[in-house]
């Protein structure tokens, strides 16, 4: 709790401090709890459900703890004609990560894209996304 204060603290001072927070409060808890929500509802002068609708509106955030790592798959138009959507449903061991859908990791000429970390993972098919997956798990 006393983190969050020090998260909130740094933020709540500038202008439009509500994405880089939770933002923040994820990288620090993998999560932003209830009681976080409640937490930062009341130090921004925000109602809970505005800080709930933020939360569940971008992927980026989760209100559950899951330390499974995770893979952000484009599927947007130029890797879903290049068939990610195939490689996706294809995919083994789909319960030891989290795949959550991005759109556009802007390297379309060499899709279908992946992205660990801050890495993209480019050209892939279904034994390079199988052996990345594998990495991960
Ligand atoms: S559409 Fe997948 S990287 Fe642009």
């Amino acid at each position: 709790m006393e983190r969050l204060n020090q998260i909130i603290a740094a933020h709540a001072g500038r202008e439009g401090p509500l994405l880089p927070l939770l933002h923040n409060v994820q990288a620090e808890y993998g999560h932003v709890s209830e009681e976080a929500i409640r937490t930062i509802a009341l130090a921004l002068n925000l109602s809970r459900a505005e800080v709930q609708g933020v939360v569940s509106f971008y992927h980026d955030f989760h209100e559950e703890a899951d330390a499974r790592p995770v893979l952000k798959l484009c599927r947007a138009e130029a890797c879903q004609a290049r068939g990610v959507d195939a490689l996706a449903a294809a995919l083994p061991d789909q319960e030891r990560v989290r795949i959550e859908t991005v759109y556009c990791l802007g390297l379309c000429s060499v899709g279908p894209n992946a992205m660990v970390g801050n890495k993209v993972h480019a050209r892939l098919d279904a034994a390079r996304l199988g052996a990345l997956v594998e990495t991960l798990a």
